[in-house]
């Protein structure tokens, strides 16, 4: 079945659809924030509640009423078949240490991909009702408003967030930490928050100028990536290589000339730690 992004109507209404998802996902998100969880652990420092569970269900419960035939790589219990031409990409509550701890930085990430290409991407931040939605080619919107803002091209003058691998995980080869390293005598500010989605829609709005991540998932970032595509900057992994489902890293910068920098210092971190620079 062919009907996106072809068919116009049929293009909108996946994007109204995101959106009503991401908002029923962020309802029930807030009702239960600062209450008492059912918390249990995937991996070492990698804790899921019933939130995130019940979230997932009820995005793919109303995407899949509008798109039967569509599959799902959602973070907690749906993949898609080998081969599924539209997947939507799914991240229910991205922050959930935050989330857990009482800590007012979440979000919902939601992206659809066909054929490896980002179509439409939403991230919504249910305690500022805050809705970063765009359509691939559309520019961004927040709370449909077109986002406009003057970039920062000076590294000096930049504010970078950087997101890391949990502490207590046992193969810790990280390369944000380093990153930071080479590039803190360089830039004006960091930020790190624990919510790699809208961190992405920071940058996206010119909140902030780059984030640097290492170890994430498809569901982190590819609703990120589109959004800040959207808006004229650049998001590849740390080895330059532009952002798909296969992704584990990210350097996004709301400026072509800002990511170039950013990307030479990642190789220095690249060659410091004897690994293939491209
Ligand atoms: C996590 C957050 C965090 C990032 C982790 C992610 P989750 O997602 O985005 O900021 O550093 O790598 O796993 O588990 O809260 O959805
Ligand atoms: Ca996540
Ligand atoms: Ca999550």
């Amino acid at each position: 079945m062919r009907f996106y992004p072809t068919d116009k109507e049929s293009a909108m209404n996946a994007l109204t659809i995101a959106v009503e998802a991401a908002h029923q996902a962020g309802e029930l998100i807030l009702q239960h924030f600062r209450q008492p969880h059912e918390i249990q652990m995937k991996g070492p420092a990698d804790y899921v509640t019933e939130v995130d569970v019940k979230a997932e269900d009820a995005i793919v419960h109303t995407i899949r009423r509008a798109f039967p035939a569509h599959a799902f790589l959602a973070e907690e219990e749906h993949k898609p078949s080998q081969g599924a031409e539209y997947v939507w990409v799914v991240d229910p509550l991205d922050g959930t240490r935050n989330y857990i701890r009482g800590i007012p930085f979440f979000c919902t990430s939601i992206a659809l991909v066909e054929g490896g290409r980002t179509v439409l991407g939403v991230i919504y931040d249910p305690l500022r009702k805050e809705t970063f939605a765009a359509e691939a080619g559309k520019g961004l919107r927040l709370n449909g408003k077109r986002v406009r803002f003057t970039k920062q091209t000076n590294l000096e003058n930049t504010v970078v967030y950087f997101g890391f691998l949990p502490t207590r995980h046992a193969d810790d080869r990280g390369l944000s930490l380093p990153l930071l390293v080479h590039l803190r005598p360089r830039i004006e500010a960091v930020r790190t928050m624990g919510c790699a989605a809208l961190s992405l829609a920071y940058v996206a709005c010119g909140r902030l100028d780059v984030a640097c991540h290492d170890h994430l998932n498809a569901w982190d970032m590819m609703a990120g990536a589109l959004l800040i595509k959207e808006v004229g900057g650049i998001a590849t992994g740390f080895w330059g290589k532009p952002i798909s489902v296969a992704s584990e890293s990210i350097i996004a910068a709301s400026s072509p000339s800002l990511h170039a920098e950013i990307l030479s210092v990642a190789r220095e971190v690249l060659k410091e730690h004897r690994l293939p620079t491209r």
